[in-house]
């Protein structure tokens, strides 16, 4: 899967979108013909303990993408570039996302976007360096905006709306657009050529993004915009108390878990 072939399902295909962080799952991911596996930031809160997405780092990124393409074959690998890893300098922030595909094996980076990514957005691409674009709430921001609806009043949306046509216009081959109203997702689908990914964003855009853990019930919490389609949480709970109780009752390991070595019998 490339950009382009993204690019072209806007309005012809819906694009599948979901976070992998670590081999195994982007594997399930993967045979379940998902589009596009986001190696997201959002593993700081899921499955790095943190508060927030601030912290990770890019390290925590590369490490977790380069899991993800060596688990995969035509998935189209994502990395969500970290906070601060991108609009402050432009050469280290070629450099960071070069990073993603050169070294950890990514098809593209995605960027939380404002008016200061626009021209990052367009250099990267002509570097060959395919770009996803994120508007409506950015987490990255969240000590400006809070973690609120976005584009809810005529001002906002009418910027949600430009910002996504420079985005286009730079060369962007998808947007991500988060929390924000139905009717803005719908009229910023409409507006772009490019497809639009929504996460509590509307039934309108042209694909729909989720984080795998509140998809297969490992998170405890789930997002009001989001869905659970699975316990994965009650599974994991049920097999480590099997294994607890079975170790401390002294069922396991059974005589099929273990190997006597004849030869040693006479010793001991
Ligand atoms: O980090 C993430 O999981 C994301 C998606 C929710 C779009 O950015
Ligand atoms: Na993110």
């Amino acid at each position: 899967m490339r950009a382009n072939d993204i690019r072209a399902k806007a309005g012809e295909e819906p694009v599948t979108m979901l976070t992998a962080y670590d081999a195994p799952t982007a594997t399930v991911v993967e045979e379940a013909g998902v589009d596009i596996a986001l190696v997201g930031d959002s593993v700081g809160n899921l499955r790095l303990g943190h508060d927030s997405t601030l912290p990770v780092t890019v390290e925590e990124i590369a490490s977790r993408t380069a899991a993800v393409a060596r688990a995969t074959a035509d998935v189209f690998v994502l990395a969500d570039m970290p906070f601060l890893s991108y609009g402050a300098d432009e050469a280290e922030a070629i450099q960071n996302c070069g990073r993603m595909v050169k070294e950890a094996g990514a098809d593209g980076v995605k960027l939380e976007s404002g008016p200061h990514t626009v021209d990052l957005t367009r250099r990267l691409t002509q570097l060959g360096i395919p770009v996803q674009a994120h508007l409506g709430l950015t987490p990255q921001r969240e000590n400006e905006t809070g973690l609120f609806r976005q584009g809810t009043d005529e001002e906002s949306a009418t910027e949600i709306v430009e910002l996504a046509q420079a985005h286009e216009e730079a060369g962007a081959f998808s947007l991500v657009l988060e929390h924000v109203p139905a009717n803005l997702g719908a009229a910023v689908t409409d507006a772009l050529d490019i497809p639009t990914i929504g996460i509590g964003a509307g039934p309108d855009c042209d694909g729909q993004v989720l984080t795998v853990d509140e998809v297969i019930g490992l998170s405890e919490d789930v997002a009001p915009f989001s869905k659970r389609f699975g316990d994965v949480r009650e599974e994991m709970a049920s097999a480590i108390e099997g294994y607890v109780d079975a170790v401390e009752d002294g069922t396991f390991p059974a005589d099929e878990h273990s190997y006597v070595e004849d030869e040693l019998d006479d010793l001991y």
